[in-house]
């Protein structure tokens, strides 16, 4: 399957499906503190979805090849979990980062967003990292336009990563999304610039770096599903959805809680 260029009434559909993500996150926010546990998040965020927006959670029972079903609605990954750590019985605790990724599908099309949160007042170095994270995302979004590649973006993204001392995951990456949660092309978070597919308006994907502060080896746990890194080290994530304009980019992950873009991110800033 070749790359899906969306039509106006399908770019219509994903802001809906974008905004009613990003309502999630704004939703949850609030109730991420010490004593909660993951598994709350989960029915929280499922009921939020199911009975106030009337959403699919498009995680509940995802089954991609080689996969058993997810069990829950959204991913919760807690300090050196990687990404698509289950809810389950953890209580958070005072010092945690935490990233929750919701997936919804609206009137048939997915939005995919993911944040970090801070359980209390996490150490520096933690919170330095989600900072860089975020960076990183915001730069890899910033590469996009009309005429500029997919290298581009993994380009700005590594770059940034690893002058912060940081390094980039490459076992997991973003992807188009649509009518499908997964959909071509592959949005790498490292790369050369100039190099790889270029982009053309009309194209949607997902930009989420996962970022770690040790080595980038990661590991898959017996659950089938949680990934965490091989030492242990603290991994943290952000994600939006991202549509390619004549102009440019628009973020189609947005609600009135999404958290602002950063004003430069330059390197005199690392
Ligand atoms: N939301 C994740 C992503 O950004 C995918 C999670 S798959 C699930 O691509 F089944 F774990 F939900
Ligand atoms: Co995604
Ligand atoms: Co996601």
């Amino acid at each position: 399957m070749a790359v899906s260029i969306k039509s106006p009434a399908e770019i219509e559909k994903m802001r809906l499906a974008g905004r009613l993500t990003a309502e999630v996150l704004d939703y949850i926010g609030p109730y991420i503190r010490p004593g909660i546990t993951t598994n709350e998040i989960d029915r929280l965020c499922h009921e939020y979805m199911t009975e106030t927006q009337r959403t699919i959670p498009a995680p509940l029972n995802y089954a991609p090849p080689g996969y058993k079903p997810f069990p829950k609605s959204v991913c919760t990954s807690v300090n050196h979990v990687v990404c698509h750590g289950v809810p389950g019985d953890r209580k958070l605790r005072t010092g945690d980062v935490i990233n929750v990724d919701v997936t919804v599908i609206a009137d048939d099309y997915h939005g995919d967003s993911s944040r970090m949160y801070y359980v209390g007042e996490p150490p520096i170095q933690a919170r330095r990292l989600c900072e860089v994270t975020y960076e990183c995302m915001w730069l890899g979004i910033r590469a996009v336009r009309p005429g500029g590649t997919l290298g581009d973006i993994g380009h700005a993204i590594q770059t940034h990563a690893e002058h912060a001392g940081f390094s980039v995951v490459r076992e997991f990456c973003g992807h188009g999304i649509g009518r499908r949660f997964h959909e071509e092309p592959q949005i790498l978070h490292y790369g050369r610039p100039h190099s790889g597919m270029r982009l053309e308006p009309g194209m949607i994907f997902t930009i989420e770096p996962m970022i770690n502060a040790g080595r980038p080896d990661v590991r898959q746990l017996a659950d089938g599903w949680t990934v965490v890194t091989k030492d242990h080290s603290l991994s943290a994530q952000w994600e939006h959805t991202v549509l390619v304009t004549a102009a440019g980019y628009e973020v189609l992950t947005v609600s009135a809680g999404t958290p602002p873009a950063p004003d430069s991110t330059t390197a005199s800033e690392r």
